[in-house]
């Protein structure tokens, strides 16, 4: 038999990187935070007077309720989420350009970014969110803040061996075949706590549960404006993001408080 010997010599260089899809921030939050977001969402829930937000909403879900900014601010975590939405912001662009072979430098780029919405979700058994995107903003949020206990609920006989995804959040990024080598879809369990940060158009999903208990969480959209900066000139240019900047929505703008008279006897 012929044998040829095979040429195989180490490559002078080897990167594997993933040059397309979009960047999905996960957060564990430290219980100060998620606690005082607990507290503060029991306060809105319990509320009569907390407006719905969900005519804008594509969730098949009853209570969805309006956050205000004075809220987040109220429950000490207002400055929080800026930053978690900055840092997401940076980190978008950077990978943007490091994937270019650029370089990037926070200096050279005047960034600004602002949540523009948020809401409360709490969701009860087989109340669910039809896959959607969130427009009118940049990039979106979910931080989870009750999760009941609801894996293995159905004891579905033909499906034992099964994961059970009830509950979980999917991201669909791209049509992909499951035995293929790339990732079209993404999937996390809930759990109090965990934030996620994604684009805004990235196509999103909650699956429904059975039985007992709420569980609750708050998104929130932002949008944001880059421009690159010039320190000798101070000249400033668009580079992406909403050149148009909001600055009110119903956010940011002031709660009606009850008018409580006083009266002297
Ligand atoms: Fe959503």
């Amino acid at each position: 038999m012929y044998i040829k010997e095979q040429i195989m010599p180490e490559p002078k260089d080897i990167r594997s990187k993933r040059r397309f899809g979009p960047i999905i921030t996960e957060v564990e939050l430290h219980d100060d935070i998620t606690n005082a977001l607990i507290k503060m969402t029991d306060t809105l829930i319990e509320d009569k007077k907390t407006k719905s937000f969900g005519k804008h909403l594509a969730g098949v879900i009853d209570k969805e309720l309006v956050i205000h900014k004075e809220d987040l601010y109220e429950a000490g975590c207002d400055d929080f989420f800026e930053r978690c939405v900055q840092n997401y912001v940076i980190e978008c662009i950077a990978k943007k350009m490091y994937d270019q072979g650029l370089n990037f430098n926070t200096d050279d780029y005047d960034i600004t970014s602002s949540i523009n919405a948020c809401w409360v979700v709490s969701q009860y058994e087989n109340e669910y969110n039809p896959i959607h995107d969130h427009v009118g903003c940049n990039i979106s949020a979910v931080l989870y803040l009750k999760v009941p206990d609801y894996k293995d609920r159905r004891k579905i006989d033909s499906k034992v061996d099964k994961q059970d995804h009830d509950g979980d959040i999917n991201f669909v990024y791209n049509i992909t075949p499951s035995d293929s080598l790339e990732t079209g879809v993404v999937k996390f369990t809930a759990k109090p706590g965990f934030l996620i940060i994604f684009p805004s158009n990235l196509l999103h999903s909650v699956y429904p549960f059975i039985g007992e208990g709420e569980r609750r969480s708050i998104s929130f959209n932002a949008v944001y404006t880059a421009n690159t900066f010039n320190k000798e000139t101070r000249e400033r240019k668009y580079f992406s993001g909403n050149q148009l900047y909001p600055i009110h929505t119903q956010y940011t703008s002031k709660k009606q408080k009850k008018i409580e008279k006083k009266y002297n006897v």
